[in-house]
């Protein structure tokens, strides 16, 4: 089993198979976003390798991102490769997703995180900069028809989308998905400096209660979100305190980047290269060893002993996999 320098269990990788996207969401990377070269990505077989030592050392959930992960060339062939290892969710902003559900069902993958910050295809086109907004509702829908694990990730931004809290909340009166609203954090990719948000979890969850009966749902003890069923609802409500950053204390997480690093904490840097160390010819034993020390120098909360740390919100979420 894997443990940190505070006693957390590691159990959970979120995987980045690649930094490219097919939108261009104005909180995650600039219109002229620079992608990395292909060659200096992790190959498949360096993301099978390094998914057995990990799933051999304990991780049992591994989350595929991105950028958009189903831009990565053949996708599907390394899905099949790691599903038997560990449970496998993915997330994804559906524009591409829809043909590829009936073979993830197949593979056993169900869970699903489908970004989608409006009902709106004017808006849709003003928060992505690309007008996919149909793609992603035929996506919704087939996933839907497909009786998958849903959760649709709602990015809140004051002045943009929070006037859809109560539409977003509606859709879960006949479908049973989970949405869930995310606070907006500084990983957009152009470097601004982000001066805090208006809309906290706290915000979000007074505005629904004005409307709804929110009652809450024992969350998993490593959720990211806190859980709300409303009453005749099939679906629920969430909300994601990523930038109050609330669950910080259970984080049982580490991130693989597109290029292998290894981050164990979203906003710090990487700690490690795994693709070095495979290139320089390290054993499986090795990697763990390093992947082991690596994890005795976590923070408790990463964001603040990254304040001063302005490269961290130079970022885009693209390069850290969300
Ligand atoms: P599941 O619980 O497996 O559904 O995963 P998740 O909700 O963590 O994953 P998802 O990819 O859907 O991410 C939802 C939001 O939570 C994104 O905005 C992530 O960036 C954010 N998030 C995920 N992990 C962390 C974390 O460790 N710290 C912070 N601050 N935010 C996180
Ligand atoms: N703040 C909050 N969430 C973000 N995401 C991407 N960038 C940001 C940001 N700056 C979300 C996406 C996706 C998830 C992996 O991260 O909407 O659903
Ligand atoms: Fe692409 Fe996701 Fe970033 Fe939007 S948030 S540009 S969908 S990686």
């Amino acid at each position: 089993m894997l443990k940190d320098n505070h006693q957390r269990t590691i159990n959970y990788v979120r995987l980045a198979v690649t930094d490219r996207c097919n939108l261009r969401c104005t909180y995650c990377m600039p219109e002229n976003m620079q992608f990395l070269e292909r060659s200096s990505l992790l190959s498949y077989e360096e993301i099978v390798r390094l998914m057995q030592v990990l799933t051999d050392a304990g991780i049992n959930k591994i989350r595929i991102t991105g950028g958009e992960p189903f831009l990565r060339k053949d996708l599907m062939l390394l899905l099949e490769q790691l599903a038997p290892m560990a449970g496998i969710s993915i997330t994804t902003n559906g524009v591409l997703t829809a043909p590829f559900i009936p073979a993830l069902k197949a593979l056993g993958i169900h869970q699903i995180n489908l970004s989608l910050d409006t009902l709106q295809a004017d808006r849709f086109f003003r928060i992505t900069r690309r007008d996919q907004f149909s793609a992603v509702q035929q996506t919704l829908e087939t996933l839907l028809a497909h009786e998958m694990d849903i959760k649709i990730n709602m990015v809140v931004m004051d002045g943009m989308n929070t006037d859809e809290l109560i539409d977003f909340t509606e859709l879960t009166r006949s479908h049973a998905v989970s949405v869930r609203f995310i606070e907006e954090m500084p990983f957009n990719g152009q470097g601004n400096r982000f001066s805090g948000i208006n809309w906290n979890y706290l915000r979000i969850l007074d505005t629904i209660r004005s409307q709804y009966t929110l009652e809450k749902i024992t969350d998993a003890p490593n959720s990211t979100s806190m859980n709300y069923r409303i009453p005749e609802h099939k679906g629920s409500i969430g909300v994601i305190p990523a930038y109050s950053r609330t669950f910080c204390g259970t984080c049982n997480r580490i991130r693989i980047t597109p290029t292998g690093g290894l981050k164990t904490c979203l906003y710090g840097d990487d700690v490690l290269n795994v693709k070095s160390l495979f290139r320089e010819g390290s054993t499986d034993i090795e990697l763990l060893e390093h992947l082991q020390a690596a994890l005795q120098h976590r923070a408790k909360d990463g964001f603040e002993a990254a304040a001063s740390n302005t490269h961290a919100q130079l970022e885009s979420m693209s390069v850290i996999g969300g």
